[in-house]
């Protein structure tokens, strides 16, 4: 076990052998056991990693493209493993099988440092089951998890939620004054998270911004830190993100995301190796889940560089390809997108609504009968009536169809959710304008030589879409019921936004309302 020891740690490998039949294999030790004899020497003394092996860090979970049938497992590390892997079973049947991680790398451009994450896709795996699992790699203490695969097609009932800009409750810079957080993140990072976990999702939205780490001194350790807060969560339920503008990162990667595309391993979307990860999707249930990367259409000038474009419409035919698969799926009911940067957007001095995601996704959303959208970038709470449609103006107004606040019909048209109160320093609750308005991106000037960003323009349009906008929380997430409902009737989806109001989490429900459509209802030429 460890050459410089006369005696053999207490071994974790024997305690799960002798729980479940089965293994882990390597050397992996289990510190912090059996310490009391041992402490008269200090060569006795239990220490962790005592192969120098690194720790098992960050574990977290990703859905592959079937949610009914693929998990991955994901552990990150800043210098090489040895047999990185996953043992995993069911509860009752322990840890019966072993899966080789792959491993993805970046090279942090900021301080050079290599971060390896490691992956194990898990497959074959039967639909809406608990398993357990445990990441480890040679020489490290195994991670335990957990992780329910989804329901297949409309057999059962489940709940997703969703937040975006979260940022990380942790202090990442020394000031003259003391250390202070440099990602923009606060306290509420942390309750947020715990206020996810007492609604046990099947899975979690984030909405973009995840760790602001562009902005960070230690952009490694900031990820590191975004990870260490939610792998409390992460570890039990897939965090399926999209990125956002602060998931563009100087120096990493050809277009910025190279540590969001290191980090996780989501469903493949084909396509070039470069852009991987940026846009995916996945079915839960009968749900369709279609992430996006707004920053290719936005106009504004949000990351640390400026890749308005950079799919060269790859991006937007990708989208239009799997909107018109999944509206022509007699499997799917819902269709439900998360991406960053709004269409919709009633605060006066913070970004603003995007007149490109308006020409560029809305008029697809509308023809392929999109249900929900849930985003962030505006740091608060708000939700458009169901709209379709754009009015003939230089902001393209989008057009609400129904006003009942309480019940909407999404075969009308899509509800989009502004959910960006996930924990930063910077809330805008406190920003809207009254009576509701909005501020659109219309363009961009030239770069300015001093910043090298460009100055946005801004049109202020009037918003009869608006539905509902939450002044007096700055944080807190929206939680997704879904039922299925029964053959030849309607199915739903009962949605809350809950505030958080403090530390465990603690969950005030602000607004509620429900979504409803015929099930069975898709599978093309039905729209009105
Ligand atoms: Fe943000
Ligand atoms: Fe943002």
């Amino acid at each position: 076990m460890n050459p410089s020891s006369g005696r053999s740690p207490v071994s974790r490998r024997g305690l799960l052998a002798g729980a479940t039949g089965v293994g882990l294999g390597g050397a992996v030790s289990l510190s912090g056991v059996a310490a009391a004899p041992a402490a008269a020497s200090p060569l006795l003394l239990p220490r962790p990693d005592r192969s120098g092996a690194p720790r098992v860090a960050g574990l977290h979970l990703q859905f592959g493209r079937d949610a009914s049938r693929e998990v991955v497992v994901s552990w990150h590390t800043t210098a090489s493993v040895s047999d990185p892997r996953v043992v995993y079973g069911t509860a009752h049947g322990g840890f019966g099988r072993t899966e080789q991680a792959s491993t993805s790398t970046y090279r942090d451009g900021a301080s050079g440092t290599e971060v390896q994450v490691h992956h194990a896709r898990l497959t074959g795996l039967s639909a809406d089951t608990d398993y357990v699992y445990a990441a480890v790699h040679d020489g490290a203490a195994p991670e335990l998890g957990t992780v329910r695969t989804a329901p297949r097609g409309r057999a059962a009932p489940f709940t997703f939620t969703s937040f975006g800009d979260q940022g990380t409750p942790t202090l990442g810079k020394r000031t003259a004054g003391g250390f202070v957080n440099d990602n923009l993140g606060s306290p509420a990072a942390g309750d947020t998270t715990a206020g996810v976990e007492r609604i046990a999702p099947l899975f979690h939205l984030v909405n973009g911004d995840l760790c602001y780490a562009n902005l960070a001194t230690d952009r490694v350790r900031t990820w590191s830190d975004w990870f260490e807060n939610n792998s409390r969560s992460a570890r039990h339920r897939p965090w399926m993100p999209a990125a956002g503008n602060h998931e563009n990162e100087r120096g990493n990667g050809p277009i910025g995301y190279g540590a969001y595309q290191a980090y996780f391993d989501l469903p493949a979307s084909g396509g070039d190796d470069e852009l991987r990860g940026l846009w995916y999707a996945f079915t839960a249930g009968a749900v369709r889940v279609i992430s996006l990367n707004n920053d290719d259409v936005a106009y504004q000038d949000g990351g640390d560089s400026y890749v308005h474009g950079y799919s060269g419409g790859s991006q937007q035919r990708w989208l239009e390809r799997e909107l018109a698969a999944a509206d022509a799926d007699p499997e799917i009911d819902w269709i439900v997108v998360c991406m960053h940067q709004v269409v919709i957007s009633t605060a006066d001095r913070f970004n603003g609504a995007d007149l490109g995601i308006r020409e560029t996704w809305v008029p697809l959303f509308d023809k392929y009968g999109v249900d929900l959208v849930v985003c962030g970038h505006e740091h608060h709470y708000e939700r458009s009536h169901p709209i379709r449609g754009q009015q003939p103006t230089d902001t393209r107004t989008p057009i609400p169809v129904a006003t009942d606040t309480g019940t909407v019909d999404t075969t009308r048209g899509t509800v989009h959710m502004v959910i960006g109160g996930g924990g930063t320093s910077a809330p805008s609750n406190g920003l809207f304008f009254d009576p509701a308005k909005a501020r659109v991106i219309t363009g961009v000037g030239a770069a300015d030589p001093a910043t090298g960003k460009r100055p946005p323009v801004y049109v202020i349009e009037d918003a009869p879409w608006s539905a509902f906008r939450d002044a007096d929380h700055p944080y807190g997430f929206a939680a997704f019921e879904v039922d299925p409902g029964r053959r030849g009737g309607r199915t739903t989806i009962a949605v809350t936004y809950y505030a958080v109001s403090g530390p465990y989490g603690d969950l005030v429900p602000v607004d509620r309302f429900t979504l409803t459509r015929p099930r069975g209802a898709r599978g093309g030429g039905h729209r009105p």
